[in-house]
């Protein structure tokens, strides 16, 4: 999808929309196009009960007397709360519309309101976070599943803001839709070792130094928690290290680590899960895309802090060479696990991957986003992810992001109780709960026995949100990239003032 910006105007012919906040009081061009089509969207306003709320749209087609193909009416709301995303939402609704009447090109007519320049980048952001379409395995498509609107014109007044604004967020789309691409890739073309390898490709033209460990390399580290994962697989696991160093080559210092489960498909190991559903597993690497297109996004825009990424990269399989329920691992902390349920590996994953973080990088603040229980789902369904912390600041702040990006988090209690559930007769800590329910408490629980004391830490977990199930606002059916928009708001916000 291209966007341009132009100085505000009613264009001649084509497709136009039109942002309506007041029915009742069209600002000048409106009415002026209103005119033109001799009443058509004043009648369309009264007809259809239009009230000019945000996401909403009718569509005049082909209307008599004028040289438009499409006139879209479309509701951008009143000019109040977070006119950023207000604005996304504008812009993303236009995209099936745009698409059903197989609509090429259009343009979008930002009249003067408040804070027009935020207004038009936004929708422009939105229109093109919901365009994101992933096709490299069609031989064919039909012409009516094609999508056929590829320019998006925005005219507005004082253009040049609006463009400086939108040149940001473009950074920030580069970021989700390479988290989008590699969650939907297919788990035979997408394993740890490919996975790292397009890692690498991403991100070092960028200025990102990526640093790929083997099996061996994790052998020699003593990470028998995550290697233990992946050893019934045939393709090896991996540990991705991305290093963005926005404040300078020289410094040492990373006041952010991010980590995220990169499991590439979880069948459940030899507890193995049930086959219906199970092709879902393929997104259970989404908390890892999270973190490499935030990465992205953060170097794309050349974010002026130092950021190390962490991604721990496993196939969960069951085989001959798998670990057994009741097997014993040691992890790189030197803490032992009994595997009760091969099923619940992310946790063993992560435990290496964040202690290997805290190890080499000592970061002050950790943040671990992983596709980790189904019982996230159950509590939040699509709607919040779940947030797991020791530190009521570090939550304050990532809650924000959350609202300031739409990419929701709601907080969950942690505590002794919960964490005494997860002791082994056998070995320091079991993997699951020797307890019923709070399941993704006690799967936090697990995590925090691998973060230092001093260290902030907060974990989200984003298993029912990583996957749409339908499209919803600037999300099309599929991959969300969930966390990357978070992640780079939080940033832009904490670490960069
Ligand atoms: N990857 C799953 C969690 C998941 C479920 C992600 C649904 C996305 C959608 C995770 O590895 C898992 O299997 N968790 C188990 C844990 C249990 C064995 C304690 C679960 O949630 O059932
Ligand atoms: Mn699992
Ligand atoms: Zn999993």
């Amino acid at each position: 999808m291209k966007i341009t910006f132009s100085e505000l105007d009613l264009p001649k012919n084509g497709a136009v929309m039109i942002g309506i906040s007041d029915p009742a009081k069209l600002h000048p061009l409106a009415a002026k196009l209103d005119k033109t089509l001799g009443g058509a969207i004043a009648k369309a306003i009264k007809m259809a009960k239009f009230k000019g709320e945000k996401g909403e749209t009718i569509s005049l087609v082909a209307p008599s007397g004028s040289d438009y193909d499409l006139v879209v009416i479309s509701g951008v709301g009143k000019d109040e709360g977070r006119i950023d995303l207000t604005a996304q939402a504008v812009g993303a609704a236009i995209v099936p519309v745009l698409n059903k009447y197989k609509v090429k090109k259009a343009t979008f007519v930002v009249e003067k309101v408040k804070r027009y320049d935020e207004l038009a980048a936004n929708i422009g952001y939105g229109a093109l976070l919901r365009s994101y379409t992933f096709d490299k395995y069609r031989t064919t498509l039909k012409e009516d599943k094609k999508a056929t609107f590829k320019e998006l014109h925005i005219a507005v007044s004082s253009k040049s803001d609006a463009e400086k604004l939108f040149k940001t967020l473009e950074k920030i789309a580069d970021g989700v839709f390479l988290a989008r691409d590699v969650v939907t890739e297919p788990p035979n073309k997408l394993y740890p070792e490919s996975y790292s390898e397009i890692v690498k490709k991403e991100l070092t033209p960028l200025g990102v130094t990526v640093k790929i460990l083997n099996v061996k390399d994790m052998e020699k580290l003593g990470m028998g928690s995550l290697l233990g994962v992946g050893q019934g697989s045939i393709k090896d696991s991996r540990l991705v290290i991305m290093e963005w160093k926005g404040k300078g080559k020289t410094t040492k210092d990373f006041p952010l680590a991010l980590v995220g489960k990169g499991v590439t498909f979880d069948t459940g190991g030899i507890s193995l899960k049930p086959a219906g559903g199970m092709e879902d597993m393929k997104y259970d690497m989404g908390g890892s895309a999270a973190v490499v297109g935030a990465m992205k996004a953060l170097a794309g825009r050349k974010a002026k802090v130092n950021v190390v990424g962490i991604i721990g990269l496993v196939e969960n399989m069951p085989g001959g060479n798998a670990q057994r329920p009741s097997d014993v691992v040691v992890s790189m902390s030197g803490q032992t696990i009994e595997v009760l349920n091969t099923d619940a590996e992310g946790r063993l994953v992560l435990a290496d991957a964040l202690w290997y973080a805290q190890e080499n990088y000592k970061p002050a603040n950790i943040i671990d986003l992983a596709t980790l229980t189904g019982a996230i789902t159950i509590a939040l369904g699509q709607e919040y992810a779940g947030l797991f912390s020791n530190d009521d600041h570090l939550s304050a702040t990532l809650t924000k992001a959350g609202k300031a990006t739409g990419e929701k988090l709601w907080r969950f209690p942690m505590g002794d109780e919960y964490d005494k559930l997860i002791d082994s007769p056998i070995a320091d800590m079991q993997n699951i709960s020797s307890g019923k329910g709070a399941g993704s408490i006690t799967a936090a629980q697990f995590l925090l026995r691998f973060i230092k004391k001093g260290t902030h830490w907060a974990h989200l977990d984003i298993a029912g949100v990583a996957w749409a199930k339908e499209a919803k606002d600037v999300c099309p059916k599929g991959a969300t990239a969930f966390g990357v928009r978070l992640l780079e708001n939080f940033v832009a916000e904490n670490f960069e003032k």
